[in-house]
């Protein structure tokens, strides 16, 4: 017998997830974790919880209702998932294809895709890594899922709502990934009620510092919610998540403490980053930036060589430089890492003279 005999023939062509690196001892800005970590109560609530772990997760519709009143909706607004990237995984299990995303974006749109043998395209985003809008309407009336995420991952650009209005418009169902909302402020989950077709995905992994218990949530109108809700695995949340969560998002006041640092922070780095390379604004906790003519794993290296581990992405098809990505720390971690940075100017500018 050969397992091949019995395998989904795509399945060995599949190029898995590849997550930033994490290296003990060294200060990680590879992830867009909250490096400021979770709310003291969130950890008082899972030491707590730690007894009970024996029993299934039984909580869902506590946290249901503390995400509904959080997001501004109704309990039959929200699903829950394990990360946002369940919350992907179901939306396409339920839907049909192609499914459509943009070059570059959040590689789990194109991965889950392919695992699930759905037909999968990508638009090449403008030069400046702002969206097509106006010759979108052509491919994007073909596809039957578009993902959109503002900020976009990597890029950390925002789509405006206007040209979210008009990918709606085309009728498709249209997921409007908002993981990094609480370091924009701008949302469509409003919109929910007057289009039918729009699936909001948001995550407690980055603004909430949770990343390590994997919670996200969809918001949407009641029918794709229940629609999501039948297609989704038991217990998919797990007790002590569950708790985590209610502790975290009954501690806002920490979360937009947190967040409202790395908010401040972040043009400190922007600087920082475009002092040395081609760096991008963004409205997220991370500042991506084109380091050619070194190339991504040479400032991989670099940075590792001192103590940081930034995300490398290398080349995105269609684009001609060498990408990085690198996290909004802590305030003294961005500090570190802007020394880092004026070294490697200053060492340039000497090698000019
Ligand atoms: C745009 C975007 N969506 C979704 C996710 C997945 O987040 P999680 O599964 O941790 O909720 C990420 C994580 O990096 C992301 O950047």
């Amino acid at each position: 017998m050969s397992v091949g005999e019995f395998l989904k023939p795509w399945i060995p062509h599949l190029t898995p997830y590849k997550a930033g690196v994490t290296l003990p001892g060294l200060v990680k800005l590879a992830s867009n974790e909250n490096n400021w970590g979770p709310s003291p109560k969130v950890v008082e609530a899972l030491k707590g919880a730690a007894v009970d772990v024996y029993r299934y997760p039984y909580k869902d519709e506590e946290v249901r209702s503390a995400v509904a009143k959080y997001a501004g909706v109704s309990v039959d607004n929200v699903v829950l998932g394990n990360g946002s990237d369940e919350l992907i995984d179901l939306i396409l299990k339920a839907f049909r294809g192609p499914a459509l995303s943009f070059n570059p974006s959040f590689s789990e749109y194109r991965i889950i895709s392919q695992t699930l043998g759905t037909e999968f395209w990508e638009v090449d985003l403008l030069p400046d890594f702002s969206l097509p809008v106006e010759n979108f309407g052509k491919i994007g009336g073909k596809a039957n899922i578009i993902f959109v995420a503002t900020p976009n991952n990597p890029t950390g650009g925002v789509v405006s709502q206007k040209d979210l209005v008009s990918i709606l418009k085309l009728g498709k169902i249209t997921v409007v990934d908002e993981a990094y909302f609480e370091f924009c402020g701008e949302t469509i989950v409003p919109l929910i009620k007057k289009h039918p077709n729009l699936i909001v995905l948001r995550t407690l992994s980055k603004a909430f510092g949770l990343a390590g218990l994997r919670i996200g949530y969809a918001v949407s109108n009641p029918e794709i919610i229940a629609c999501l809700m039948a297609a989704k695995p038991p217990f998919n949340i797990n007790y002590l998540a569950a708790e985590a969560a209610l502790a975290a998002l009954a501690d806002i006041p920490y979360m937009k403490k947190t967040t409202g640092a790395i908010i401040r922070d972040r043009p400190r780095l922007m600087r920082g980053l475009s002092e040395c390379f081609t760096a991008y604004p963004s409205e997220a906790n991370f500042v991506f930036a084109d380091v050619s003519p070194l190339t991504a794993e040479e400032a991989y290296r670099f940075f590792v060589g001192k103590g940081f581990v930034v995300r490398s992405f290398g080349r995105f098809p269609n684009f001609g430089g060498e990408y990085i990505r690198v996290t909004v720390g802590t305030t003294d971690e961005t500090s570190g890492f802007l020394k880092v940075l004026d070294g490697l100017r200053r060492s340039r500018k000497q090698r000019q003279h």
